[in-house]
């Protein structure tokens, strides 16, 4: 169901069949509807544009009303207390506006009032004005059909003669209404450890979900769920969920206002922010995109996965399922050679690996991490005769073929900044601070992405490459853009990604085949933006499986399995030196798109026989994966010894539940864990996957409704060990 209508008590409109007119005396009224979602925003008479309900479908014969607002007092005047859908900063507002600007004659004061409105199908355009100033912030509004989720993002533009500076810009500002209940979820970490899932109350203390590093960052992922304490749980309650499609600084900031309302602003970290808009210039924002679902935090992620797959990720629906990769990075780090990786592909390919991916090491002089980024052309030292005889002894494999890149940045001690010390980001004679030995290279420059463009599209171009691994190993330090005016400095937080955005999109244009993943340091780039233009992303370097297994619930809060790659490394685990079986690490990988990053000179007979059983396992079930809907049945806890999820294909005809027990404690025999998302009438026969005898007492063929009331487990028992059933609906 989509609708999107509008009251509009004094204007005739062209407005679709379903609309009508239900508002208070004198208000405007407009309201988007989408999958019993409703977003509704309203002009109250004193010309501000209101924010009034996101949540559940209102119904169509109940009124939506532009809310009366009460002075509380004479510290809180009328204008700064309305909950104002896009504030200018201005009549001494105090919550976050959505713009904050100077003007050249040195007024402060933003006043945005309602100017005009459009309908074109499902997007509504709002045009604000400010009350004196030729300045205008134009909203647009968009609401998918199928989940509800509403596209929000501004664009200001400049209509005076003198140039305006811009300190602040959100892509959207909401509100939901007073209560001290709200708690906070987001998504924080750092390297080798993102993804843990924090809680906190949401009281008059701003809580700022941001980065101030020009990239996304391990430290905050632009995202976040607010739910209601005591009613919302992982599969019950309220949640407001949304995450900004950003790729570099951003902010997300949350409070209570002065009358307990939440009100969350989105966009441009306004920390360092500053953008000069010349007169008759624009300046657009990145895309919020906010959903509600009152089926918890599991139903919040549902709709959400199923958004990104149908229209946030190259290709949407037609994408292709993630192949079975096989990494060398593990396993050989920068001592890679022709001999070398052809004998890792052809161990690869036995055990039914569909892709052979070369990681860093291969170009330059890029013996270790002090040397070489920049210089992208094959080592003529491990590759005498380029890389066509790998490429081909992996096709023949039956396999296609891979390579990272880390195109954004420069080791010093490389040819590329020899001849270029002014392509990275700095400041004239300020120090260059360096992180993995490395410099930022300034994307922002037109030049600097002309390079970037021109080697990426001839590596591709003159090798048979299906796929690139793109990596970014550090964060910004000194931020300036050496040659830029003084006052077009900061242009550089949106400049960089919009160019980034651009090569990406250029090289995803050129070379339609060729597929992309996304990866900064393992998680620190992950974001709406980055999965618009790649189809899997790296969320870590840990491939501990167990940390994985929370690395897992914290990613898919947030973002669709289909595009978190998991691997299958070497015990015992660089990351925390933890010991595991094979068995359990090929488990905790195969909840993603699985990959095996192993030294497989390395493995004995059995170890093969094992990998060569999961990977025909996982391509059983991939396409449930891949593509189901995930049910977190027990999230990993350091207070539970079992955690288990659950993935249920669409057409509900296949599902499979992953049970991992952490550790045993005192002979523990957890109940059994109840599955989700069956077909109740539907009769479902179960199997082990990869093989084996169901656990005594389990019946072989039981209906849905069974499953979900009597459950099922595995009687593990150890540290570190799983099962996976697979439930396949039987006649
Ligand atoms: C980063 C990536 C790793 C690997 C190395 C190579 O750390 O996250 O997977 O590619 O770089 O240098």
């Amino acid at each position: 169901m989509r609708r999107l209508w509008l009251g509009l008590p004094f204007v005739v409109l062209a407005i679709p069949a379903q609309a009508r007119v239900t508002a208070a005396p004198g208000a405007r009224v407009f309201r988007l509807d989408g999958n019993g979602v409703t977003y509704a925003l309203g002009i109250d008479d004193k010309g501000y544009l209101r924010s009034i309900h996101w949540g559940g479908a209102v119904a169509e014969s109940d009124p939506i009303v532009v809310p009366i607002v009460t002075e509380p007092s004479s510290f809180d005047p009328t204008p700064t207390v309305t909950a104002q859908e896009f504030p200018g900063q201005g009549e001494g507002l105090v919550t976050e506006p959505g713009v904050k600007v100077a003007f050249a004659d040195g007024n402060r004061d933003l006043v945005l009032k309602y100017r005009s409105h459009r309908v074109d199908g499902e997007t509504l355009t709002v045009e604000l004005a400010d009350i004196a100033q030729p300045f205008t912030a134009t909203l647009r509004y968009t609401i998918d059909p199928d989940t509800g989720i509403l596209a929000r993002s501004a664009t200001i533009h400049n209509g005076s003669r003198r140039p305006v500076r811009v300190e602040q810009l959100a892509a959207a500002v909401f509100t939901l209404p007073s209560g001290d209940d709200y708690r906070l979820n987001y998504l924080t970490g750092r390297h080798a450890a993102e993804w843990t899932l924090k809680t906190v109350p949401v009281t008059p203390a701003l809580t700022a979900i941001e980065s101030r590093r020009g990239l996304t960052g391990h430290g905050n992922n632009p995202w976040f769920a607010i739910g209601k304490e005591g009613k919302t749980a992982e599969e019950s309650g309220p949640v407001w969920f949304g995450a900004l499609a950003w790729s570099g600084s951003f902010r997300i900031s949350v409070a209570q206002d002065v009358l307990g309302r939440v009100r969350i602003a989105a966009g441009y970290n306004p920390y360092d922010f500053a953008w000069r808009l010349k007169p008759g210039e624009t300046l657009e924002t990145p895309v919020f995109y906010a959903g509600y679902s009152d089926h918890g935090m599991g139903g919040a992620s549902r709709t959400f996965h199923d958004f990104q797959l149908a229209h946030i990720l190259p290709d949407h629906a037609r994408a292709k399922l993630r192949p079975v990769l096989y990494n060398s990075w593990e396993a050989t780090a920068f001592d890679v050679t022709e001999s070398g990786q052809m004998a890792l592909a052809e161990k690869a390919a036995a055990i039914g690996a569909e892709r052979f991916v070369v990681d860093d090491g291969w170009f330059g002089a890029r013996d270790s991490d002090r040397a070489g980024l920049g210089d992208w052309t094959v080592n003529p030292r491990k590759f005498p005769n380029g890389l066509k005889p790998l490429i081909d002894k992996v096709k023949s494999l039956g396999m296609d073929f891979g390579l990272w890149v880390e195109p954004e940045s420069v080791n010093p001690d490389s040819d590329l900044y020899r001849r270029h010390p002014d392509w990275v980001i700095a400041f004239p004679g300020r120090p260059r601070t360096e992180a993995r030995n490395q410099l930022v290279l300034n994307l922002a420059r037109a030049d600097v992405r002309a390079h970037v463009l021109g080697w990426l599209d001839r590596l591709v171009s003159e090798n048979d490459i299906a796929f690139l691994k793109w990596d970014v190993n550090r964060r910004w330090t000194e931020p300036g853009w050496p040659g830029q005016a003084p006052e077009d400095q900061q242009r550089l937080y949106v400049d960089y990604i919009r160019n980034l955005y651009a090569i990406l999109d250029t090289l995803r244009q050129r070379h339609p085949g060729l597929e992309i993943e996304g990866c900064a340091g393992g998680g620190g780039r992950v974001d709406l933006g980055m999965m618009a233009r790649v189809d899997e992303v790296w969320p870590s370097d840990n491939t501990d499986p167990s940390d994985r297994l929370a690395i897992q619930d914290g990613f898919t809060r947030a973002y669709a399995p289909a595009t978190m790659m998991a691997w299958v490394t070497d015990s015992p685990n660089w990351a925390n030196t933890r010991v595991t079986s094979l068995d359990y690490r090929f488990l905790s990988a195969m909840q993603g798109g699985l990959g095996i990053g192993a030294n497989l000179i390395k493995w004995q007979a059995e170890d093969f026989a094992t990998a060569t059983k999961w990977i025909a396992a996982y391509k059983t079930i991939r396409p449930t994966v891949q593509r189901g809907k995930l049910y977190r049945l027990v999230s990993p806890d350091a207070s539970v010894s079992t955690s288990a999820t659950m993935y249920v294909g669409r057409d509900q005809r296949q599902a499979v539940l992953f049970q991992m027990l952490h550790s045993s404690m005192w002979r523990d025999n957890p109940g059994a864990i109840l599955p989700l998302g069956l077909a109740p009438e539907q009769r479902y026969r179960v199997r082990m996957l990869g093989g084996g005898a169901l656990p005594a007492g389990i019946p072989t063929i039981a209906s849905g409704r069974y499953w979900m009331t009597q459950g099922i487990r595995a009687p593990l028992k150890g540290d570190f060990v799983g099962a996976a059933f697979v439930f396949e609906a039987a006649p």
